[in-house]
Parts: structure tokens; C-alpha cells; sequence
């Protein structure tokens, strides 16, 4: 079976910066993996590659999502194919409510009754979500925020999810509570693609993970193996 996502020697030029040096992804259907490394291994780079965010001069290499090739193709182009794209830092619509917020993202579909059952499942998924359905997004704390751009993607019913950081700037508690989110629409079966800076919790969430550093790829496995790997430990999982 062909893989949902599949990176084929991808490369990343910002200009004359090689950010991203040749490295082969694949993500297959069902499968929620990772991409752990340290600031500036080119994570973000990748993800916002794949999701037609960048600058297509800068791109080397071939990039596939669902049977097709998408390294040429613009955002929105890929977003209609079904690959949606959590941004780093969130992103919400700051003066619109958090349902207001949540249509945005049903914004291509014309199923009524699919899109009235989603809002019941992001709103299952985060009662938070359903308690401040009409407070404006951007006062929203930033857990809740975050919860708010993961079911904006839901929204979409899309094939794949992409998430940069999910963690960021989030207590513990309320990561792991992000995290359990995450894996529970996994779950119910959309493939997911997640770049994380917590190691630990990546490793304890997805099925398999890669390992980049400086624009490569140093190491892949199961993220079973990965959490046991000394030098991963060393390097990412403080010992
Ligand atoms: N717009 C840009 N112009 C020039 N260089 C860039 C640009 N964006 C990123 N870079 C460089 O590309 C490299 C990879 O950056 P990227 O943001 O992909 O890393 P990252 O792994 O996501 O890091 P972090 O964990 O800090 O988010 C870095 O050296 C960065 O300085
Ligand atoms: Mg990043």
C-alpha cells in the first residue's frame, strides 16, 4: 500500500540556506507520527512544506499526499485535498466567537449534517470548546486557544492533520490534555503528522517518530524503540 504522505528526497533552500538537506518521510494511512529535534533542525520547514506554506523556489525533492504530487502546489490547493495544517503558535481568529471560529474551518464542505456532527465531536473533544462557544477567541487562554485550532482542523473533515508543536507554551497538564485529544482523533481515523520540542511526550503518544538534526535525518524507528535509545535519551529526553 502506497503511503498517505510521502517525502522523496526533500530538500529546503531559504536562499542560500540549506535548511533542509535531503531527507525521506513517509506517513502511512491511519498512522500518527512524529518529528522530534532541536530549534532549527528545519521541523517547521518540512511541515510548512508540505502543506504548500513555503516558497515552492526553495523546494528540492518530491513530496506526495494521497497519490498525488503536491511540492509544486499552493495551500489552499493542498487544504481542499484534505491535508490540514495546525500552524505553530496557533492561529485563531481573535475577533470571532469560538463557534464562528469552528465554521471557518467547515468553510469547502456543503454537508450540513456531517459538518452539525463534527461540531458535536470537536465539542465532545473539548467541552471547554462548548462552554465559550460564544467568547471571542482571542481571550481565550492559550490551551483553549490551541484546542480551538485543533478542532477548526476537525472541522475540515480532512484525511490528514499536521501540527507544529502542539505543546508549545502550554502548562504540563494541559499538554497532556492536548496530547490525549490528539490521539483520540487518530483514533476515529484521521493520519497525523505532529513536529514536537517535548520529546518525551511525543514519544509516548505517536506510533513511530523521526529524528532530524541540522536539516537530516539522524534516526527512525518505533517511538517504543526511540524512547529506549541511549542516545536518544541523552540528547532528547534530558538523560
Ligand atoms: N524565512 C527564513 N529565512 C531564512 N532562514 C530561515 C527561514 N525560516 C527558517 N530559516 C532557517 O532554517 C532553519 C530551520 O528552521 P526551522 O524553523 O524549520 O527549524 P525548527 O526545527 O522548526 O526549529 P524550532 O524547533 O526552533 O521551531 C533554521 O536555521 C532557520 O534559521
Ligand atoms: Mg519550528
Amino acid at each position: 500500500m502506497a503511503a498517505m504522505l510521502e517525502l522523496k528526497n526533500f530538500e529546503y533552500y531559504y536562499g542560500n540556506i540549506h535548511a533542509v538537506k535531503g531527507i525521506d518521510l513517509y506517513v502511512n494511512e491511519g498512522e500518527m507520527v512524529t518529528l522530534i529535534g532541536a530549534n532549527g533542525a528545519g521541523k517547521t520547514t518540512t511541515l510548512q512544506t508540505i502543506s504548500g506554506l513555503t516558497s515552492p523556489r526553495g523546494v528540492r525533492g518530491e513530496i506526495w499526499f494521497d497519490g498525488k504530487r503536491i511540492d509544486k502546489k499552493k495551500g489552499n490547493k493542498i487544504t481542499a485535498m484534505g491535508l490540514l495544517h495546525v500552524l505553530e503558535g496557533r492561529h485563531v481568529f481573535p475577533q470571532l466567537t469560538v463557534e464562528e471560529n469552528l465554521k471557518m474551518g467547515s468553510y469547502l464542505r456543503r454537508d450540513g449534517e456531517g459538518i452539525k456532527k463534527d461540531f458535536q465531536k470537536v465539542y465532545d473533544l473539548f467541552p471547554r470548546l462548548l462552554e465559550r462557544k460564544t467568547q471571542a477567541a482571542g481571550t481565550l487562554s492559550g490551551g483553549e486557544q490551541q484546542m480551538l485550532a485543533i478542532g477548526r482542523a476537525m472541522m475540515a473533515a480532512p484525511k490528514m492533520i499536521v501540527l507544529d508543536e502542539p505543546s508549545l507554551g502550554l502548562a504540563p497538564i494541559v499538554v497532556k490534555g492536548i496530547f490525549e485529544a490528539i490521539k483520540e482523533i487518530n483514533k476515529r481515523g484521521t493520519t497525523i503528522l505532529f513536529v514536537e520540542q517535548n520529546s518525551k511526550i511525543a514519544l509516548a503518544t505517536a506510533d513511530r517518530g523521526y529524528v532530524m538534526q541540522t536539516g537530516e535525518i539522524v534516526l527512525t524507528d518505533s517511538c517504543a524503540n526511540l524512547a529506549a535509545n541511549e542516545e536518544v535519551k541523552k540528547a532528547y529526553l534530558g538523560g
